[in-house]
C-alpha cells in the first residue's frame, strides 16, 4: 500500500516509516523539517535498503499538500505532524492551535476529496489529564491540562464526528504513552533541535557531559520513590504499533482508538538507574520542585491494543536505555554533524 506519512522525518515517523517499508509498504513522507533533519531519510534508507519519497512540505499550506495528493494514489494517511512542547504550547497556544488543529482539518479535507478512507493519528496519554485511575483504559474520562493536549483532545472529538458522519471512512487513533530509545542500528533516534523537553534525550547528554545534571521535578509523590511514574515505551514498539493499526483498519470502517504504552508504571528514578546500571555511567540529578502540569503516576492498560491490534510492547526499559544510550554515542551531536562531515 501507498502510505503517506505526514512528519515522517520526526523522531517516532522514522521510526514509523522504518517498520512500514519492512513491511512491505510503499513510504511517502511529507514534512516541514521545521524539528527534524533531511539526514533522517538516508539513515532510514540505510537501514531498510528501501528508497523513501519525501516531499518538504508544510501541512499548513494546502495548496503544496495537494499536489502530494495529486501525484500518488494514496492507501492510508498516517498523521505524526505537528508540535509537541507543552511549555511552548502554554506560551503560543495560537502557533499549536494551528499547525496540530487547522492542519489536521484541512489533511482531512483533502483525503475526503480524493477519496483516501483510512487515517491513522498520533495522539497521547495527555488526553486523559491527571488520570483518575491507572492503568489507564482508553474509556477513562478526558479531561487536559494544557494547550498542546488540548490540541490532541480536540482533534480527537473533531475525527468523532467526522467518522460518524462519514460511512466510507477507518480512522484509528493512537494515544502514545512515553515513547523513548532509539532504533537499535543506533543510526537514527531522538534529537532535540535544542534544550530537549523529553527525559531520555536529558540523560543522554548529561551522560555525554553535554549538559552538568539532570532536574527531576518533585521526589514527594505518592509513588515508590517519590518521583513520578511513566509508561515508558520502545519508540520501536511503538512504531510497530502503526503497522498493527494499518491492518486492523482494512475494511473497517468508524472510530477506534488504543492505548500503545507497555502497560507498566516505572519512576524517572527507577529509568535513571536502569541507564546507570545497563551504561556503567553516573548521571547526576537535583530533585527539583514539581512541575505545573505533571502527574503523578499514569500508565496504560493496553488490553484492549492486545485483543483488537495482536500488538504488545516487547522491549523492557535495559533495551529503552541501551538504545538510546547507542545513538547517542553514535550520533554525539545528532544528525547535523554526521551530515556535514559524513554524508551517506
Ligand atoms: N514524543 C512524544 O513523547 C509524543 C508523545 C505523544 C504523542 N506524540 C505525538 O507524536 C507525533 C510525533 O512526535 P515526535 O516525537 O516524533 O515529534 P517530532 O517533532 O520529532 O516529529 C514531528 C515531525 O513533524 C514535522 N512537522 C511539524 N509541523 C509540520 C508541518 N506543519 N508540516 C509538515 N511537517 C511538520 C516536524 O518537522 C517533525 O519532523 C506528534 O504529533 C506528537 O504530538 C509524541
Amino acid at each position: 500500500m501507498n502510505i503517506l506519512v505526514t512528519g515522517g522525518a520526526g523522531y517516532i515517523g522514522s521510526h514509523v516509516c522504518i517498520e512500514l517499508l519492512e513491511a512491505g509498504h510503499q513510504v511517502i513522507i511529507v514534512d516541514n523539517f521545521s524539528n527534524s533533519h533531511k539526514e533522517v531519510l538516508n539513515r532510514v534508507q540505510l537501514i531498510t535498503k528501501k528508497s523513501v519519497i519525501c516531499h518538504n512540505v508544510d501541512i499548513c499550506q494546502t495548496v503544496e499538500l495537494e499536489k502530494v495528493f495529486k501525484k500518488y494514489e494514496i492507501d492510508s494517511v498516517i498523521h505524526l505532524a505537528g508540535y509537541k512542547s507543552v511549555p511552548e504550547s502554554i506560551q503560543n497556544p495560537l502557533k499549536y492551535y494551528i499547525n496540530n488543529l487547522v492542519a489536521t482539518i484541512q489533511l482531512v479535507k483533502l483525503m475526503e476529496k480524493y477519496k483516501v478512507h483510512h487515517f491513522v493519528f498520533s495522539s497521547s496519554a495527555t488526553v486523559y489529564g491527571i488520570p483518575e485511575q491507572c492503568p489507564i483504559p482508553e474509556t477513562a474520562n478526558l479531561k487536559t491540562v494544557n494547550p498542546y493536549g488540548t490540541t490532541k483532545l480536540v482533534i480527537e472529538n473533531f475525527l468523532y464526528d467526522f467518522a460518524q458522519s462519514n460511512a466510507h471512512f477507518s480512522i484509528v487513533l493512537l494515544r502514545y504513552f512515553n515513547p523513548v530509545g532509539a532504533h537499535e542500528s543506533g543510526l537514527i533516534g531522538e534529537d532535540p533541535l535544542s534544550v530537549p523537553n523529553n527525559l531520555m534525550p536529558y540523560i543522554t547528554q548529561v551522560a555525554t557531559g553535554k549538559r552538568n545534571y539532570l532536574s527531576i521535578y518533585g521526589n514527594d509523590y505518592p509513588t515508590i520513590d517519590g518521583t513520578g511514574v511513566r509508561d515508558f515505551i520502545h519508540v520501536v514498539d511503538l512504531a510497530k504499533g502503526h503497522v498493527k493499526a494499518l491492518d486492523n483498519i482494512s475494511g473497517k470502517y468508524g472510530w477506534q482508538v488504543f492505548n500503545l504504552g507497555t502497560g507498566e508504571g516505572y519512576s524517572v528514578l527507577q529509568l535513571v538507574t536502569t541507564f546507570e546500571r545497563v551504561t556503567g555511567i553516573t548521571i547526576p540529578y537535583k530533585m527539583v520542585d514539581r512541575r505545573a502540569g505533571d502527574v503523578a503516576i499514569c500508565y496504560a492498560d493496553t488490553t484492549k491494543a492486545e485483543k483488537q491490534l495482536n500488538w504488545v510492547a516487547e522491549r523492557g526499559l535495559e533495551d529503552m536505555c541501551r538504545d538510546a544510550w547507542r545513538w547517542q554515542q553514535n550520533n554525539p551531536n545528532g544528525y547535523t554533524t554526521i551530515n556535514s562531515k559524513d554524508k551517506m
